[in-house]
């Protein structure tokens, strides 16, 4: 069965077309590689032994995404990673975000209704509920204005998709991702931000290998039991496996609705200061950090129910905090032996 993934290339991509491979599905990956580098392909083919199928092409390109799946008709399902997700700068350049999240899935959904293609898995967040009044939050919990053009684009897209599949035969399942952090056992595939990173994880380990001069924590005055504010942290390779069950249960016919919607994380919020005692007990690496002013835009806390995610899809995330930030570090260091 063959599957496409657009963004393959990217952080969660990469984990997610391995764990695909490994289920013996044959992966395409689409990818302008505006955000990575060919050589992930390389990479995944080191760890799998199959180097995917690559069209490099931009999919806001519409003859261009017309003419592949006129090409790949036999595509059996869709994951969609492929988006701009700096939510800094989509603040900045409002109109990158809506052309490039919003066309290329336009043209997706187009080349799927044009080609029969039913399924489609796409990739959204919990940034939809914003700080949500009830925690842990639950899938049908009411979806906040976004605050980013950013967070507006996974809204719409959403909208979009829900939309689409009333009138055509597609069905789409939504995931909504809490925060992935961590990178493949192997150490050969993680993520790769460009420029100084805005997320946390990879912050802590470019200042543990010497490439930041500390970690700024952004506010201690939140009300959490340490001040500062909690999020759910995930391991990417648990998180890239929860988007092969979402392509079985859609080719195994078990939807229950035409769009579903899942919360992806463990279910258990950390702190910023739980993660970084993790990182150093982990590692064993002393990290310089300075408590700053929040950072305009964050929430205060929020984690996710998984209740649905683990009895309806049958995925649970598996890994510990110290595996996510203990695997974190070992790709930070993997790079640097690199010279990256
Ligand atoms: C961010 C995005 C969110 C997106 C998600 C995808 C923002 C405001 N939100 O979520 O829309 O869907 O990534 O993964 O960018 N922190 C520090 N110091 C740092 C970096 C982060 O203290 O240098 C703190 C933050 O204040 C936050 C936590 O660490 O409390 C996690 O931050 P981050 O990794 O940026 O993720 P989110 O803000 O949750």
């Amino acid at each position: 069965m063959k599957i496409l993934v657009t963004g393959g290339t990217g952080y969660i991509g990469s984990h997610t077309v391995v764990e695909l491979q490994n289920k013996g599905y044959e992966v395409v990956v689409v990818d302008d590689l505006s955000n990575s580098t060919s050589e992930v392909l390389d990479n995944i083919a080191r760890i799998t032994g199959q180097k995917p199928v690559f069209g490099h092409f931009d999919l806001k390109d519409t003859e261009k995404t017309a003419s592949f799946f006129r090409l790949h008709k036999d595509i059996g399902g869709i994951i969609h990673f492929a988006a701009s997700k700096a939510v800094g700068e989509s603040v900045e350049q409002p109109l990158k975000y809506y052309r490039n999240n919003l066309v290329s899935l336009i043209n997706i959904l187009q080349g799927m209704t044009d080609n029969n293609i039913r399924n489609i898995v796409f990739s959204s967040s919990c940034t939809v509920y914003g700080q949500p009044g009830k925690l842990p939050v639950r899938e049908d919990a009411p979806i906040q204005k976004a605050i980013s053009p950013y967070g507006n684009t996974k809204q719409i897209s959403e909208e979009i998709i829900t939309d689409t599949s009333r009138v055509t035969g597609i069905q789409g399942i939504l995931l909504r991702y809490f925060n992935p952090i961590g990178a493949h056992d192997t150490a050969i595939i993680g993520e790769l931000p460009i420029g100084v990173p805005n997320c946390l994880m990879p912050y802590i380990t470019q200042t543990a290998i010497g490439k930041r001069p500390f970690l700024r924590v952004w506010g201690n005055d939140y009300n959490t039991p340490d001040g500062t504010a909690i999020r759910d942290y995930l391991h990417v390779v648990d998180l890239a496996k929860a988007h092969v069950v979402a392509v079985e249960r859609m080719l195994g016919e078990r939807m229950k609705e035409e769009v579903e919607v899942f919360n992806l994380g463990t279910g258990t919020g950390y702190s910023v200061l739980q993660v970084i005692r993790s990182f150093e007990q982990t590692t064993g690496v002393k990290l310089d950090y300075r408590i700053m002013d929040r950072r305009p835009g964050d929430v205060e806390q929020v984690w996710a129910d998984t209740e649905l995610a683990n009895n309806e899809l049958g995925w649970k995330a598996e890994k510990t905090l110290d595996e996510m930030t203990g695997s974190a570090w070992k790709w930070e260091k993997a790079l640097a032996e690199k010279g990256l």
